[in-house]
This record gives structure tokens, C-alpha cells and sequence, in this order.
């Protein structure tokens, strides 16, 4: 299968019945709606791999009526049958997910033979939530705004190579020497910051008792996706986060600490390059963003709006998001970094009431016009956003089912985020449920 040939979305079968590969990624600053566009097009994927970040993502879908939160296990698993598997390069506290698979049963999902979990995926650790803590309480008004979930230090003890990975769980005695050495280390760093040093036994008790319970699940990852690929299955890779937190091409140093793009998917997963044979790429209609950094749309009156109606507050930390326009300047850049062929636009119910709705098609500084995202960050605070104005529908669109449906007014918006991102728009998704999402 070669990137070009024609795809229908939500199809993962080309017309010659060869599985297809997508790889699904955030557009903007995270929070995307991700887990409700890959639950629908899970519909007919066969296996749902996740490639980077840890449990700081929280992709949430409800399913009729039932809200599912999901931190680290691939939204896949809501559906019966699928294959899931937390890749390479997601960085996995092994409490949190135990506490995440305990939940999901008892809500009825089935996590047994259908569940995978990489044996080279980093472990995270107390200490790295408690480092995570303390630089962020040290850095003061220069604060990333984590979620405090060690990720970041997590993903640092990966490129220093000194971190530990599932499978040294299944070896107690290399465990404990491992582990032993790190909180040797990471005590003495903690006491001169004045915090409470852990106690080593605690955590190997903590963390073998864990290791039994996911010992299951455990596997050599790459093999297994590449069988899965030889037996002609088509396969999800799930991006966390947005493409605008990617420690490479985001607005560095706010940003999480691994490739949230497309790329991601393949040093996350082992999948080849020349195998990804579409990219979609989720935004909401609007643009959010979750702690500090740059946001060069942002807009406290629909920041409020959004608020008002119950929206906009964050799965993990529950923190309210930051909001603002539609920034098609990111999105192009999205665009390029990604290789974005489709446009899943999400929330689009949210400006259901927007009189002038606003799309930032460029931005200003001083007399100078920029149509990409700078990366010198006192230019890209300094910058303003140039803005194109769309008469607001004032209707609403929730119970659309087809894109003919929508308010003529809407139309022309969605087209609008579509030509200027420079991608096909392929999904609108205009509330909640799986139900309220339109297929174009
Ligand atoms: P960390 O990933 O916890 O280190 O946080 C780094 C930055 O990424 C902060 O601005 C977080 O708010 C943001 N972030 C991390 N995970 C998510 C997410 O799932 N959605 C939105 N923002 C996130």
C-alpha cells in the first residue's frame, strides 16, 4: 500500500482489501477530542496501538450514556474484539494503569487477551512525580503547568538511559538492583530539596506486587504489530497530547516531553515509515490549550462562553482550559509536520450560540505578516493574530447526521478550516456520543 491511493475514511481496507495503516494525531494543544474520533474509527480498525506520553493524557468517550475515561490503555478497548497495545514509547506507570484496567472492568470492559503491553516502554516512578513537582514549584511564574505525572522526568531517565523499563519488572532480583540505585540517587536529590525521601522497599513491594498482575500482558511489541500486519490487519496508531506540546516541534520549553506527531508513531511502535498509509489529524472548531505557554489566539469571552456551558475542563487534572480561535496559521504548520491527509473537526456544537466566529489566517508583527508559527517565543507572545470573520449559525447542530444537515453557515466555516489547513475534511463531530458524528 502506497501513500496517494484514494481512502475512504473510516475505512481501513483500500479497494483492493489490503489493510490499511492510520496513524491519528492532535492538531493543536492537546485535548483535541481524540479518544471520541478514534472510538469511531476503531469501528473498523482491527488493532489500536498507543505510541507516546503517559497518564497525562485523558481521552474520554461516552458511549450510551457512559462516560469512559482513559489515561493509558487505547480507547480501542471499548470495543469488542479490537487488539490494543501500549507501544515502545509510551512512558507507563504500572499503579495507574492497574487502577485503570480495575476501573474498566467494573464499568464491563473486558481486558484479557485483547490487551498488550511493550516490554521496552519506560516505567514511571514516585520519584519522578515527586522531581516533577519540584522543578515546576521551583521554576515559580516560569512554570511548564505539567500534570504532574512524572512525565517529563520519566521520558529525561529514557535519553539519559538510566531508566526502567517494563520488562525489568519480570526479573526481581535486576529489578531491585535497578530500582535501588535510582531511589539511592533521587532520594539524596529530594532531601536537598527539602521533600521526603521514598522508602526503597515500599515502591519494590509496590511495583512486584504490580509486576505480577500485568506480567500477562507483557510482550516483545515490535514482532507482535508486525504479525499483525503480515495477517493483513489494519491497524490505529493513537497519538496523545497535540502537535503543538511535541518536544520537537512544539512551542518549546512548554510542551511535553515526547513526539506527540506523526513521526511518534513509528520510533513509538516499530511501524515503517513507508507503512503509515494516512494521517488524520483531529482540531477542535475552536482552539484550547491546558498550562502555560504561548497561545496566540486565546480569548477570554469564549473562554468564558465555553466554561458557562459546562465545557473546556481538563479529563486529568480537571483544570480549566485555556480557549480561544481557530488558529489556521498552527494548523497548516500541523499540516506540514504531520503529513495530515484528513481533518476530523471536533466541537463544532460548541459555537452553536457565536454570533462572529474569528480564524486567524495570519499573524502580525509590527508591520511584518507571518504565515507560519515562529519559534522564537517572545516573538510568538509578541505576535497578534490576523483575523478572517464567519457569520455565526445560532442554531444547533447536534442532531446533524450528514454534512448536507449543518447550517449553511457552518458549512462554509468547516470548508474554511479544511482549505486553509490544506487537508480533507473527513469527520465533523458535533457532540458527545458516538452518534453525533458526521462522516463526509
Ligand atoms: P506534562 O506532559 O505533564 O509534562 O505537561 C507538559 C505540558 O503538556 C503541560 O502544558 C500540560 O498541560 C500539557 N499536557 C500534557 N498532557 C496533556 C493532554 O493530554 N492534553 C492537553 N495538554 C496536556
Amino acid at each position: 500500500m502506497t501513500r496517494g491511493t484514494p481512502v475512504l475514511l473510516g475505512r481501513f481496507r483500500n479497494e483492493n482489501h489490503m489493510a490499511l495503516n492510520t496513524v491519528l494525531v492532535g492538531a493543536q494543544w492537546g485535548d483535541e477530542g481524540k479518544g471520541k474520533i478514534i472510538d469511531v474509527l476503531t469501528e473498523e480498525a482491527d488493532c489500536v496501538v498507543r505510541y507516546q506520553g503517559g497518564n497525562n493524557a485523558g481521552h474520554t468517550v461516552f458511549i450510551n450514556g457512559a462516560k469512559y475515561v482513559l489515561h493509558l490503555i487505547p480507547s480501542g478497548i471499548l470495543r469488542p474484539g479490537k487488539m490494543c497495545m501500549i507501544g515502545n514509547g509510551v512512558v507507563v506507570d504500572p499503579i495507574s494503569l492497574l487502577k485503570e484496567i480495575e476501573d474498566l472492568r467494573k464499568q464491563g470492559v473486558t481486558i484479557e487477551a485483547n490487551f498488550f503491553l511493550s516490554e521496552t516502554a519506560h516505567l514511571v516512578f514516585p520519584y519522578h512525580r515527586l522531581l516533577d513537582e519540584w522543578r515546576e514549584h521551583h521554576k515559580g511564574k516560569h512554570k511548564i503547568g505539567t500534570t504532574k505525572r512524572g512525565i517529563g522526568p520519566a521520558y529525561g531517565d529514557k535519553v539519559e538511559r538510566t531508566g526502567i523499563r517494563v520488562g525489568d519488572l519480570l526479573n526481581a532480583k535486576l529489578f531491585e538492583f535497578k530500582l535501588r540505585n535510582k531511589i539511592t540517587l533521587n532520594n539524596a536529590i529530594l532531601k536537598a530539596w527539602g521533600a521526603k525521601p521514598l522508602s526503597f522497599r515500599k515502591v519494590c513491594d509496590e511495583y512486584s506486587t504490580a509486576a505480577e498482575k500485568l506480567r500477562p500482558f507483557i510482550v516483545a511489541s515490535v514482532p507482535l504489530l508486525h504479525q499483525w500486519m503480515k495477517a493483513g490487519k489494519s491497524i490505529l496508531f493513537e497519538g496523545a497530547q497535540g502537535t503543538f506540546l511535541d518536544i520537537d516541534y512544539g512551542t518549546y520549553p512548554y510542551v511535553t516531553s515526547s513526539n506527540t506527531t506523526a513521526g511518534g508513531a513509528c520510533t513509538g511502535t516499530g511501524l515503517p515509515p513507508h507503512r503509515v498509509d494516512r494521517v488524520v489529524g483531529v482540531m477542535k472548531a475552536y482552539t484550547t490549550r491546558v498550562g502555560e505557554g504561548p497561545f496566540p489566539t486565546e480569548n477570554a469571552e469564549i473562554a468564558d462562553m465555553l466554561h458557562a456551558m459546562g465545557r473546556e475542563f481538563g479529563a486529568t487534572t480537571g483544570r480549566p482550559r485555556r480557549c480561544g480561535w481557530f488558529d489556521s496559521v498552527a494548523t497548516r504548520f500541523s499540516q506540514m509536520v504531520n503529513g495530515i491527509d484528513d481533518i476530523a473537526v471536533t466541537n463544532l456544537d460548541g459555537l452553536d450560540t457565536v454570533a462572529k466566529i474569528k480564524i486567524c489566517v495570519a499573524y502580525k508583527d509590527g508591520r511584518k505578516e507571518l504565515d507560519c508559527m515562529p519559534n522564537d517565543l517572545e516573538q510568538l507572545r509578541r505576535i497578534t493574530p490576523v483575523y478572517k470573520e464567519f457569520e455565526g449559525w445560532r442554531t444547533p447542530t447536534t442532531a446533524a447526521k450528514t454534512f448536507g444537515d449543518l447550517p449553511k453557515k457552518a458549512q462554509v466555516y468547516l470548508k474554511a478550516i479544511a482549505e486553509l489547513t490544506g487537508a480533507n475534511l473527513k469527520i465533523v463531530s458535533v457532540g458527545a456520543g458516538r452518534e453525533a458524528t458526521i462522516v463526509v
